[in-house]
């Protein structure tokens, strides 16, 4: 299949999209980032990668994260990881809080921030270091060794934290958490803090790719193990608008408010595109519509 050919085609068709939406403005770092920008990556699994637009610059990943933050631990963790996150859609917005108080403590899912919050808590348990784990596990699958934390991004995230606190406090209350409120903040802020681009998001999810084997050939998941996280980020990764992204990409993806969108085909390539402009549901309008045209052109997708 002719990907370059693919995604030049992609970018021409969602160009009048760019810069629509609204770049997320609840961190000053964020809020700066140019709404202009776009770009759109695919790595196959044979190593191959193919890019368009801004492609090879860095952006915050955000939540996208917590996909790696769910298979590091799942890696470690097996099944024990479900007894205190679920799986299901929660239907609500990323950061809300209301579902946690009548299901006690239990988020719905490991990619609202709540399921995040105590993913994080569990591989800082599991390791002593959540966060440079999982900056490992990011350079050594995108083969770049310069991806790093956004210091910048990283502090105020926490000056600004007061509902991921709140989170991490009530979860607390009913034992779901079992670090030290603050320093699981701390790990799960400077996990989003994470800058990295199209490039390396698109290698980095090929493991998912590749039912659980890591670029090196070294096994992460097992097949079932990856399957369940491609399940979940069909299912849950896009928040309260999964549903649509099912219905209009067809494969399972996971957004920040960075801008960003991951999306995996199984065996044959992880995806990552990004713009910054976001819809009411924190999801990048150009990313959204750039997934669903490549799907379309190509009639890739899990369905
Ligand atoms: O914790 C937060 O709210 C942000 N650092 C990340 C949220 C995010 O990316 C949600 N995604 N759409």
């Amino acid at each position: 299949m002719d990907y370059q050919g693919i995604l030049d085609e992609v970018m021409a068709a969602v160009w009048p999209l760019i810069g629509q939406g609204r770049v997320a403005n609840y961190i000053p770092a964020l809020a700066a980032v140019d709404p202009n920008r776009f770009g759109m990556a695919l790595a196959t699994v044979d190593g191959d990668l193919f890019g368009v637009g801004d492609w090879r610059v860095p952006f915050s990943i955000q939540s996208i994260s917590k996909v790696f933050t769910l298979a590091l631990t799942l890696a470690r963790d097996g099944d024990d990881v479900w007894r205190r996150v679920g799986k299901e859609p929660s239907g609500n917005p990323f950061n809300s809080l209301v579902q946690l108080e009548y299901e006690q403590g239990i988020p719905r899912n490991p990619f609202i921030n709540a399921g995040a919050l105590v993913i994080t808590d569990r591989l800082l348990q599991l390791t002593g270091d959540a966060r440079g784990v999982l900056r490992d596990f990011l350079r050594a699958e995108s083969g770049n060794p310069a991806l790093d934390f956004d210091p910048v991004v990283a502090v105020s995230e926490a000056e600004h934290g007061h509902r991921n606190a709140a989170l991490a406090h009530f979860m607390a209350s009913y034992g779901n958490i079992e670090n030290p409120v603050a320093e699981v903040l701390e790990h799960y802020f400077w996990q989003c803090s994470l800058a990295a681009s199209c490039a390396d998001l698109a290698r980095a999810c090929g493991f998912l790719a590749r039912h659980g084997q890591r670029a090196d050939g070294e096994r992460l998941l097992t097949r079932s193990q990856a399957k369940q996280v491609n399940a979940i980020m069909l299912t849950c990764g896009t928040y309260d608008a999964a549903g649509e992204f099912a219905y209009r990409v067809g494969l399972p993806g996971k957004s920040g408010v960075g801008g960003g969108i991951i999306a995996v085909i199984p065996n044959r390539c992880g995806l990552c595109v990004w713009s910054p402009g976001l819809d009411a549901r924190g999801n990048s309008v150009a990313g959204v519509e750039a997934l669903d045209r490549f799907t379309t052109l190509t009639g890739l997708s899990v369905f």
